[in-house]
């Protein structure tokens, strides 16, 4: 790659070189030229208080689909955990252009491989996998399920958010085996889909994947989870799919273990996607770039770790009632005073999570 084409990044206190022509914001496109994308930065900052979190000295950490390195390098020279570091991409380009980023860094220790990641995964195993592609994942995960070590953690990017949102239920049907709905909380759902699709695909070589961390912000999915053996473990989270119905008129919305209505979504799954022990663990630190967002994240995820599942929007409550909505916090603590769960939710600035039944949830909106 010619050197004049690059232009220096910093992110936390990392240097990179990164192609000019990089993308500033949205999904980004690929290109001849190297991958970057700025609006990254916040998920690479939730990948390095995650290692901070999680990595133990001599853990072997993958960056599967490294690209520039941004991620790799960040998790090597900013989580201070003495690890076996390796970044990898099947592009030239990329690899010779990380290896540069990694002696930029004084990181020569940081292992750089020119593979493709299913070969590699058929030959390695890594306490930490991290894949970040164009668009579906759905081709790298079965083999980084089998390249990831008994408790190692997989970290899974997905960018296909239509399929996943219900704008193409056939192309996810396709891609994920599980149909996706359009609905006011299709982002909880498409990150569900994902979610249970990995654990389908664990549960194939009698291994059982358990969320740590899974949200959803900006253009893509993200979910980081613990894979550990067990044939009754698997069957254990086999158990915790299930399907998403919603009445659009009536704003009704459940979840049951089977599918009663061919509209319903799934399987997805129905468990928790966050870890309270893991988020008590995270640090905001302000050598993060986007240190704020980072703890305003930390706090919804928090708020609502052990929520219901299927979150509703207000506005959706304010046309059934029509009545004018009240503030979130107003209506997350009248439910809490009235003895619901509730809490807000990072998939929706106007989300609002709870195990109220419908009448009293519309009831006490009225009221509130
Ligand atoms: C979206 S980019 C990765 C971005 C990077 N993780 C970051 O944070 O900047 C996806 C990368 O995957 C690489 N890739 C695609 N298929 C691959 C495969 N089968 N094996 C290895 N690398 C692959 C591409 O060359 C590309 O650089």
């Amino acid at each position: 790659m010619n050197s004049s084409t690059l232009v220096k990044v910093i992110e936390g206190t990392t240097e990179l070189l990164v192609p000019e022509a990089f993308c500033k914001k949205g999904p980004g496109t690929r290109t001849g030229e190297v991958f970057y994308n700025k609006q990254m930065e916040f998920g690479r900052d939730v990948s390095v208080m995650f290692g901070r979190a999680v990595f133990k000295e001599g853990d072997k950490i993958l960056d599967g689909l490294a690209a520039s390195g941004a991620r790799g390098l960040r998790l090597a020279n900013e989580t201070g955990v003495r690890a076996d570091f390796v970044l990898n991409d099947r592009n030239l380009a990329a690899a010779v252009l990380m290896k540069e980023n990694a002696s930029a860094n004084s990181l020569d220790h940081v292992r750089v491989l020119c593979r493709d990641f299913r070969a590699l995964m058929a030959e390695e195993q890594f306490d930490y996998i991290d894949i970040d592609p164009f668009g579906t994942p759905v081709d790298f995960i079965n083999s980084a399920i089998q390249g990831c070590r008994n408790k190692g953690t997989i970290a899974v990017t997905a960018t296909d958010t239509a399929p996943l949102y219900g704008t193409y239920p056939r192309t996810s049907l396709r891609r994920y085996g599980a149909l996706s709905q359009r609905s006011p909380f299709a982002h909880e759902t498409g990150l569900r889909i994902l979610v249970g699709f990995m654990v389908r695909e664990a549960a194939r070589h009698d291994r059982a994947c358990e969320p740590l961390l899974c949200y959803h912000t900006d253009h893509y999915f993200k979910c980081y989870v613990r894979v550990v053996n067990g044939a009754a473990r698997a069957d254990a989270a086999i158990k915790k799919l299930g399907y998403a119905r919603f009445d659009k008129a009536s704003l009704e919305r459940s979840v049951s273990d089977r599918r009663e209505d061919k509209a319903d979504a799934g399987p997805i799954w129905t468990g928790q996607l966050l870890s309270g022990q893991l988020l008590e663990e995270m640090r905001p630190s302000k050598d993060l770039g986007t240190s704020v967002r980072c703890e305003k994240y930390l706090t919804l995820w928090k708020e609502e770790e052990s929520s219901p599942v299927l979150f509703y929007k207000m506005d959706e409550l304010a046309k059934r009632t029509k009545h004018s909505p009240p503030k979130l916090q107003a209506m997350v603590e009248k439910l809490l005073e009235n003895g619901f769960k509730s809490s807000r939710t990072h998939f929706d600035p106007k989300g609002l999570k709870t195990d109220a039944p419908l009448d009293e949830l519309l009831r006490l909106y009225k009221d509130c």
